[in-house]
């Protein structure tokens, strides 16, 4: 079990979280947010240093943009390159940059499985089943045994290069459309064999894939980004998302990042857009696990924040939006919230 530095209820945003040997300075996230700012060749670039650089000021954990595992999951032009020992040096100047503000720094660790094209990836994309993504978009290729057996070495090879490029640790990306989500979801998968069907079945490649990064990083606490729920008709069921939560913490997961909905941004429906929207899938998610949980949705008051902490809603707040449009968010919050009350 997590040493936890304070129990949730005593403690607020602004406390520290010790997540095994990881101690994070205050319950501020910054969450994976893809920024475009690498070059075409997958690099950290100075425009990507600086804007890290501005966020960590404050912040307690920084989640570095999903980036590719190997060539044929890269989702996008412009995205970080985790596949290849040639990108260590430039990723150790971000995160230099990022732990010389005090934040810890991991990276999410993504393959984009059919939400890409092959204009991108330069070869046919995959997917559990042959479906496309939607109706005008390509047929992806099955992935075969095979397959899994070389995403999941690729996963735990970016682990272990994450590591040694100075991140902190990482965060396996299995919600919003991406591969190991497509998995889960009983709308891109309708496989027969092992891998499809139940929720125990759909859940047995992410869970293997996590599996291979937890041993390629021992001593390290991995974190998940898990879409606890689609929030579709047909799709992944809060009911079983919650049954992967408990999957995951059982191969060896220590923070669980909860996110719903397949795009993953905000609810479909407008009306649900209320502060906070996705954080009451943190709170079912933190009421059948012990490690720790991430809650985030259009989260912009600090002091509705701490409140989340305070009642043991979740551990951490990740803020996407708000922080990103104002770098200053996380410094702003704490000043408030330190301020001495009369
Ligand atoms: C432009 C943009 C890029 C994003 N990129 C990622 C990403 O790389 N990985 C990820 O898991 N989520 C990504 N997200 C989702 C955010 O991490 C966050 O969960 C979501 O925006 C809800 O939080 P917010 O309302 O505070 O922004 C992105 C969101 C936006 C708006």
């Amino acid at each position: 079990m997590e040493s936890k530095s304070m129990k949730s209820k005593e403690a607020g945003l602004v406390d520290p979280l010790d997540v095994g040997r990881l101690r994070i300075r205050n319950r501020i996230v910054f969450p994976a947010y893809f920024s475009r700012t690498a070059s075409e060749k997958g690099e950290v670039t100075p425009q990507m240093i600086e804007r890290y650089s501005a966020l960590a000021e404050g912040a307690g954990l920084i989640v570095v943009e999903q980036a590719f595992v190997s060539q044929d999951g890269r989702s996008n032009q412009n995205q970080l390159d985790m596949s290849r020992d040639d990108k260590i040096e430039g990723l150790r100047k971000l995160t230099d940059a990022i732990h010389g503000k005090g934040a810890k720094a991991i990276v999410q660790l993504n393959h984009a499985g059919r939400h890409t094209t092959s204009q991108v990836t330069g070869q046919q994309i995959l997917a559990p089943s042959p479906i496309s993504e939607k109706e005008d978009a390509e047929i992806p290729r099955e992935v075969s045994q095979e397959d899994m057996w070389r995403i999941g070495d690729a996963f735990s090879d970016a682990a272990a290069r994450s590591l040694r490029a100075g991140f902190d640790s990482v965060e396996v990306h299995c919600a919003h459309w991406y591969l190991l989500s497509q998995f889960l979801s009983p709308l891109s998968n309708r496989r027969t064999d092992e891998y499809g069907g139940s929720i125990d079945n759909r859940m047995r490649f992410p869970l293997e894939v996590v599996r291979k990064v937890v041993k390629a990083i021992p001593d390290t606490r991995v974190f998940c980004r898990l879409g606890a729920t689609d929030m579709l008709d047909g799709g992944l069921t809060l009911e079983d998302g919650l049954k992967v939560a408990e999957g995951l913490e059982a191969a060896g997961i220590s923070v669980i990042d909860v996110s719903a909905g397949l795009g993953g941004i905000q609810p479909l429906d407008p009306n649900a857009r209320v502060q906070g929207f996705f954080v009451p899938y943190a709170t079912a998610v933190k009421k059948v696990v012990k490690i720790n949980v991430i809650g985030v949705g259009g989260i912009k008051d600090p002091l509705f924040a701490d409140s989340l902490v305070k009642e043991g809603r979740t551990d951490l707040v990740a803020v996407g939006r708000a922080f990103n449009a104002n770098p200053n968010w996380a410094k702003e919050a704490i000043s408030i919230l330190t301020k001495p009350r009369p």
